[in-house]
């Protein structure tokens, strides 16, 4: 068993927003056009205008809007939904979005992300998420979650509730 110890959190995609934060993520936004990783139950508290679900796949779709992402965490998915979270910012099809995701900051996927998000909030303590059918349950690891858009203003006076926030001075290319 050599994999790092974040690819060990649970493994199952399926835990899903607590409503605060997508509250939060709604007020800086002004709305939520997009959900790429998401299903018909989580959608009910993400509320966003589209999803697209593993039936789907968010990866072969286009993605446009203001976008909430909570990626699934397995190996396979979380690096490609980042990337391509990364594109469509850059290509100018999304034209905001706040991601949740594990603060696992070593990876790649996570350094593309910050290099190009305007703002980052890190939360106290680590976020309990929901699940249909079990309690709600904490990841073995801290979360961090990432602004791209200009209301930094905003997200900062929305997300402080749950962490400290930052604005990033720095910001690159994707
Ligand atoms: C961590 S959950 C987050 C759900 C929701 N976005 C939220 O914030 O509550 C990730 C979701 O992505 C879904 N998913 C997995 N693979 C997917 C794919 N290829 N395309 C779209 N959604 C996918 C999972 O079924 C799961 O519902």
């Amino acid at each position: 068993m050599s994999a790092p110890h974040v690819t060990y959190n649970s493994g199952n995609n399926e835990w899903f927003t607590p409503a605060p934060y997508i509250e939060a993520a709604v007020r800086v936004m002004g709305g939520i056009d997009l959900d790429p990783a998401s299903n018909a139950v989580a959608n009910e508290i993400v509320g966003a205008a589209q999803f697209f679900s593993i039936e789907d796949d968010g990866l072969s779709q286009p993605w446009n809007g203001r976008v909430w992402m909570n990626p699934p965490y397995s190996r396979s998915l979380f690096r490609p939904f980042c990337d391509k979270l990364c594109e469509e910012v850059a290509h100018g099809n999304v034209s905001e979005a706040i991601v949740l995701v594990n603060n696992n900051t070593e990876t790649k996927a996570f350094q593309r992300m910050a290099k190009i998000a305007s703002a980052i909030c890190i939360p106290r303590g680590r976020v309990k998420f929901w699940h249909p059918e079990k309690k709600p349950a904490t990841p073995l690891q801290g979360q961090a979650v990432l602004n791209f858009g200009e209301n930094i203003r905003g997200f900062a006076a929305e997300f402080k509730a749950f962490g400290w926030c930052g604005k990033i001075q720095d910001r690159g290319t994707a």
